[in-house]
């Protein structure tokens, strides 16, 4: 475990940067990472070339003893390219060019673009990729950042209709699946299909495009294989230069909610995967929860420890600001990352620029660059990631619970989410919850990895599934898995049309249910009562008819009172749960516990709001984070004598923690 920074050099005078390297070597920061938006550098003209200036940051760094982790500089086309090729331009839904003038305005499906970006990315692979300074690569930055996956100009449309062709094979086909009789949308050939850009309906739709929903679906998919594979030119290109790994910065699902990009199948052509946690900022501030959730979003994507890339360090906002963070929270919020599965954190970024879009997006240097109180701390987190990482390796939490998250699904209830109010990252993260509560970790999954490692495998509003898929799940509850299936799971098929089977649909004979009627909560609240004692949905209600299914909870208000809202039925050696409507935190919370005490796995009787609890391991030893995210201090109990392993005390019977404070409990 180390820290880094991200780092500007070509925005400083250079006799700054030894003080900066200095400063650095100070604080314990291991890595930079530089480079991403530097294209007019090294090529100021379509046909001048230029390294010098990043050869001698990169020599420097060598001498300083701090590796690189450099990155290709496609997120920002320079103004030549733009004036010259206009057709790099991505449009927006309505048809417009993207302009020259802030950053991510090219089109993933733009064959100049890829080519130049290509071009570039092999000159500098040639020329860096054996420089002793670099330690990893970044493609790009933030792909898919500010809704820039989905293109919507012509040369992406004759790319689709390329994509469909492969797909389809024939139009027939394609109409059938999308169900294009209705509203007279047949079409005769691929080159008629249009992409799904603002249609006449756009307007009186406030959550979808009025556009066919299939049609749509598809649209996101290929949206996402465009910027996979432009991402996947760059590495290739890398790889035949450098043997180091390769990654690229997603973003974080806590505030900005998905970028568009199957992130699982990105994950597959990159070494390691990082992201971008910013948590008290312009655009929002993330619970503690949801950071963590995110957390272990990207422990999942690959499996292995991932990194931050872009740490918050300062208060920060482009107009305006978020807070500063306060004392403590910058040495939490990256044990939290540690915790949580990084093996790596780097702040973003070293130091304020004073020009620019981000003059006020503060780093942990303020403009003037004097050390100061976030300084401090970084320096003592340095410090102690230096300290740890003598005798720990990388950390990581050991699972036995899992949520399917399915970016089919996700796009699809982008398209149509069924009932004001649902989102499905949200309804995801509301499962997430009550085990961060319990302190009890939770890996992500498809529906097709492998399930037999978890106890517990819940699929929350699972649209659709594959009969691969499906059949994965059948033999995990088959073989003795807990499976549970929330309403809204199985009910279309994979061109995102509404299955004609009764809900729901291909999960029936799983579930042991039948649905016949369903009550979107428009506006209402329903009551039920189960072995999660009082529960309250205001989403959903589906009214159930168990058939194998047992009954463990039912309504108690509105015409469906005495009806199922949860059964269970089993199947092989397996149970499987089916809830047919959504929960308020508390009754969620006790139908988890009660899902655990079913499977004997061990809940705390006890936990303190605010408290994150994390049991790792590196695979030789066990530590146990208690994080307090609380403006206040807390006594937190424990049941054996503990060595604490940042202050070095015995703890016994309880451990005090400051506010924003952690401590490290050796577990061996
Ligand atoms: C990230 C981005 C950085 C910087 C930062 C602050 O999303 O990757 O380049 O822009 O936000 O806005």
């Amino acid at each position: 475990m180390r820290i880094g920074v991200d780092y500007y050099p070509e925005h400083w005078e250079k006799e700054r940067w030894k003080i900066d390297a200095e400063m650095m070597a100070k604080a314990n920061i291991k890595v930079v990472r530089i480079g991403e938006f530097a294209w007019s550098l090294y090529k100021p003209e379509e046909n001048r070339l230029q390294f010098q200036w990043m050869d001698e940051i990169l020599d420097f760094f060598r001498e300083h003893n701090i590796s690189v982790v450099l990155c290709t500089p496609s997120a920002t086309p320079p103004k030549w390219m733009t004036d010259k090729y206009p057709d790099i331009y991505q449009d927006d839904i309505h048809g417009n060019p993207k302009i020259f003038g802030t950053r991510k305005h090219y089109c993933f499906n733009s064959e100049t673009y890829r080519n130049f970006t290509s071009s570039l990315v092999e000159k500098i692979a040639k020329r860096y990729g054996q420089h002793p300074a670099v330690e990893a690569w970044q493609i790009d930055n933030e792909l898919g950042w500010a809704n820039t996956t989905r293109c919507y100009c012509e040369k992406c449309r004759k790319e689709f209709q390329h994509w469909l062709k492969t797909k389809y094979g024939t139009i027939e086909k394609l109409n059938k699946a999308y169900g294009t009789v209705f509203w007279s949308q047949i079409y005769n050939s691929f080159e008629q299909v249009i992409i799904p850009k603002a249609g006449a309906c756009y307007d009186t739709c406030h959550d979808t495009q009025g556009q066919n929903p299939a049609l749509l679906l598809d649209y996101y998919r290929f949206s996402s294989d465009s910027v996979i594979r432009f991402a996947k030119e760059s590495i290739d290109v890398i790889k035949k230069f450098s043997d180091k790994p390769v990654t690229s910065n997603f973003l974080d699902a806590a505030v900005n909610s998905g970028t568009g990009i199957d992130y699982f199948k990105l994950s597959e052509n990159l070494d390691f995967v990082s992201w971008d946690n910013y948590i008290e900022f312009q655009w929002g501030i993330a619970e503690a929860a949801t950071v963590s959730r995110d957390h272990a979003l990207l422990r999942s994507y690959k499996k292995q420890p991932f990194w931050v890339m872009e740490q918050q360090s300062g208060p920060c906002g482009w107009s305006k600001m978020g807070p500063a963070p306060t004392p403590g929270k910058l040495r939490l919020w990256t044990y939290q990352a540690v915790a949580n599965g990084a093996d790596t954190v780097v702040y973003f970024r070293w130091r304020a620029c004073p020009f620019g879009t981000e003059q006020y997006w503060h780093g942990i240097l303020n403009h003037d660059g004097k050390p100061n109180r976030r300084y401090d701390e970084i320096v003592q987190t340095g410090a102690e990631m230096e300290q740890l990482s003598k005798s720990l390796g990388a950390l990581k939490p050991t699972a036995k619970i899992a949520i399917v998250k399915s970016f089919d699904s996700e796009w699809s209830h982008s398209i149509h989410k069924h009932v004001e109010n649902f989102q499905y990252d949200q309804f995801l993260l509301s499962f997430y919850k009550p085990f961060y509560n319990m302190g009890m970790p939770v890996d992500f999954v498809t529906p097709y990895d492998d399930l037999s490692e978890y106890s517990l495998v819940i699929a929350p509003a699972l649209l659709m599934v594959n009969e691969q898929e499906k059949n994965d799940l059948e033999s995990y509850a088959n073989q003795g898995g807990t499976l549970l299936l929330t309403f809204r799971s199985g009910v279309k098929d994979k061109n995102n049309n509404m299955l004609k089977e009764t809900v729901p649909g291909v999960f029936s004979e799983l579930a042991g249910v039948q649905v016949e009627e369903y009550d979107p909560q428009f506006q209402k609240v329903t009551s039920s009562s189960g072995v999660y004692g009082k529960g309250l949905s205001n989403l959903w209600c589906d009214i159930i008819e168990p058939v194998t299914a047992k009954t463990l909870g039912v309504y108690t208000q509105d015409y469906y009172a005495g009806k199922s809202s949860l059964t269970v039925n089993h199947f092989g050696k397996g149970d499987v749960y089916y809830l047919g409507c959504d929960l308020d935190d508390s009754a969620l919370q006790q139908f988890m516990k009660y899902l655990c005490s079913q499977l004997k796995l061990t809940v705390p009787l006890y936990s303190i709001d605010g408290v994150e609890k994390v049991e790792t391991t590196d695979g030789k030893h066990r530590v146990l984070f208690v994080m307090n995210h609380n403006p206040y201090p807390v006594i937190v109990p424990l049941n054996y004598i503990y060595q604490n392993m940042l202050t070095h005390n015995q703890e016994q019977g309880t451990v005090s923690i400051a506010a924003n404070d952690v401590a490290l409990l050796n577990l061996d």
